[in-house]
């Protein structure tokens, strides 16, 4: 589905010296799955997962996005798609304090209607909050029960792909590991992209994808890697 080529990032420094975040990489992600992108901080997952997304244009190089070329889409083009098909999940969760559970997973949702509410209901459910917690406001619930609205809210449009950057970063171990279990589940009929450096979370991906010092150190399915 995501093809890269001759990929590479650079930031432009204060000084003369420039700064490559991706030195050329060449890869092709599976159409499905769980993928985790693994690598020490500076390395370039973000960079690579954000080139992905969308969210910011590589230096040089192309993507591919299910045989078309995302690098040549046009700004309004690379909105529509990140609206009607990916899903974003950050290390924080971003959510409006003053509003309820619902009403954040409801901010994204692509249409206001009485069934999509009661699907943002059903996912929080499934996502483990009690239904007492769905119409709290955001700020009175923990980070752990945050960063699964913020889930929720990923997902409400159902979209073909998840990237999830540190998502589990701020949290404690136990709902690191429900975070990543809920993300498997959802990898099993689409894609999910993680990107963490703790190794610990990452047991149940499908594709591992090793970053150093911008480039793919390894790639592999998680069978081979191990
Ligand atoms: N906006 C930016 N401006 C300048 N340098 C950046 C910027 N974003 C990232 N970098 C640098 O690019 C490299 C890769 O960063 P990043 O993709 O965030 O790595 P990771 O997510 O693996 O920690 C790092 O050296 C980082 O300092
Ligand atoms: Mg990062």
């Amino acid at each position: 589905m995501f093809e890269g080529k001759k990929l590479s990032m650079i930031y432009d420094m204060d000084t003369d010296e420039k700064m490559y975040a991706l030195k050329g990489i060449d890869f092709r992600l599976p159409d499905g799955g769980l993928v985790g992108i693994i690598g020490p901080s500076g390395s370039g997952k973000s960079t690579l997962m954000y080139c992905l997304s969308t969210l910011k244009y590589p230096t040089e190089g192309k993507i591919f996005y299910n045989g078309k070329e995302l690098t040549a889409f046009s700004d309004r083009e690379r909105e529509q798609l990140r609206r009607q098909e990916f899903g974003f999940v950050f290390q924080k969760h971003y959510l409006v304090p003053y509003m309820s559970a619902v009403d954040n997973v409801m901010v994204a949702a692509l249409r206001n209607e009485k069934a999509m509410r009661e699907k943002a209901e059903a996912y929080l459910g499934r996502l483990g909050l009690k239904e007492r917690e769905f119409y709290k406001k955001s700020s009175k619930l923990s980070g752990g029960q945050c960063q699964r609205v913020a889930i929720a809210r990923a997902m409400i449009n159902d979209p073909k792909v998840i990237f999830a950057d540190e998502p589990t970063a701020s949290l404690d171990h136990e709902n690191a590991f429900l975070v990543m279990r809920i993300l498997k589940e959802y990898a099993k009929d689409r894609l999910v992209l993680v990107v963490t450096h703790d190794r610990s979370i990452l047991s149940d991906v499908d594709v591992l994808m090793e970053m150093w010092d911008g480039a793919i150190s390894s790639m592999g399915e998680r069978s081979m890697a191990e």
